[in-house]
Order: C-alpha cells, then structure tokens, then sequence
C-alpha cells in the first residue's frame, strides 16, 4: 500500500518541508542487510538528491568501510526525505508526516538491523530513548546483545549509534574516551548482525 494516495514519493507534499526542498532524498542502496537511518537530509544531500552525500555521510562511509561494508553494501535513508530550511532538527509533526515513507522502505528493503545514527533518528525509531544517548549506546554495547535482544523499529532490530556529524562526532565521552570510538563499536556490531541476519 503506497503511504499517500496519489502521491508519488518524490512528489510528495505531506508536509511542509516540501515548501523549501530543492528535491525528496530517497532511500537507497541494496535490500536485506543493513539499512542506516539519519535525522535528515542537509545541503549536499538537498543538491544532490543522494542520502548520506556530506561530510556526516563520508565519515558513516569510512566507518562502515572500515568494518568491511562499502557504500554500495549497505542502504540508507533519513526519518524525514526533505531538507530542513538552515539544517534545523526536523518537528514532531513533519517526522511523523514522513514516517507511511519509511514503513514502505522496510517494507521494500527487507532490512537485517537499522543503524540509527544519531539521537533523533533514534529517538524517532525507540522512543523510550529519549535522553543520555550515549550513555544508554555504551550501555547496549557492553552487553553485546544478540539481534534478539536489541530493541526493534517495525519488527526490524535497531543498533543506534552517535550522529557522524563534526560536531557531535568530534567529541568526548565524560570519561575521556572519543565518541567516535562508541561510534565504530556500534558500526561493529551493526554490521556483524547484518551479516548474521541472513534475510
Ligand atoms: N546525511 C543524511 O542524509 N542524513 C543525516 O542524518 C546526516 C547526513
Ligand atoms: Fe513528504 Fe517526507 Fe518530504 Fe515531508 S519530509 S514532504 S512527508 S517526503
């Protein structure tokens, strides 16, 4: 079932993001493994029309190459498909206007686990993780869960991860240790569970 009557996904007009897109990013990449869901779109993803195409995208490249999968081994898409006017966090509202577009992506992409980067994106996906972000990531990640006992978007098990922006990326842990360590720790254990889902 299309998510809009009538409405094409790059036509779309559910909200009021449509007003200052240049273009709808649409999911992409292949079916069944690991599907990474950012907050959304920024300027070179508006220009381009291609998700995960800025700076934040090339480091989740890196990252996700360093553990064996390149850009054309795993998907991507965003909670809202329209660029925020400035790169403001997308609202309530225009995230829960594009959520129909992602049900139909896991729908058609079938994937294994859901890398969510970044703490919107997360909290979209689990709503229970609403605050300390990276201490509820250092959290899971010490337990090493099974794709069973990972919380689940849709069905699908989530791995959240730190967002790859500069800011947020760049940073320290309150002990000391950089965010981008918990960041590949999480792409680790993402990508292993994908491997393992076997769908
Ligand atoms: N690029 C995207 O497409 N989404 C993000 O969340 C960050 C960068
Ligand atoms: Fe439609 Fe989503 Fe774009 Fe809003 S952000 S116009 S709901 S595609």
């Amino acid at each position: 079932m299309a998510p809009m009557t009538g409405t094409s996904p790059e036509h779309c007009t559910a909200c009021g993001l449509c007003e200052t897109r240049t273009q709808v990013v649409l999911p992409d990449g292949p079916a069944h493994g690991l599907l990474a869901v950012g907050e959304a779109p920024g300027h070179q993803e508006d220009v381009t029309g291609v998700g995960f195409a800025g700076s934040a995208g090339r480091t989740l490249d890196r990252v996700l190459a360093e553990h064996g999968l390149g850009r054309d081994a795993y998907a991507r898409t965003n909670i809202v498909r329209c660029r925020p006017p400035d790169n403001r966090r997308p609202r309530r509202a225009e995230i829960d206007a594009c959520s129909p577009w992602l049900t139909d992506t896991l729908r058609t992409f079938t994937p294994g686990v859901l890398l969510a980067v970044g703490h919107t994106a997360t909290k979209h996906l689990l709503p229970h993780w609403k605050d300390n972000h990276l201490g509820r990531i250092r959290a899971l990640l010490a337990q090493q869960p099974s794709a069973d006992a990972l919380p689940c978007y849709q069905g699908v098990p989530v791995v959240p991860m730190p967002h790859t922006s500069g800011l947020s990326w760049n940073q320290k842990q309150p002990d000391g240790t950089p965010v981008s360590h918990l960041g590949r720790s999480a792409v680790a254990l993402a990508v292993t569970l994908a491997s393992r889902s076997g769908r």
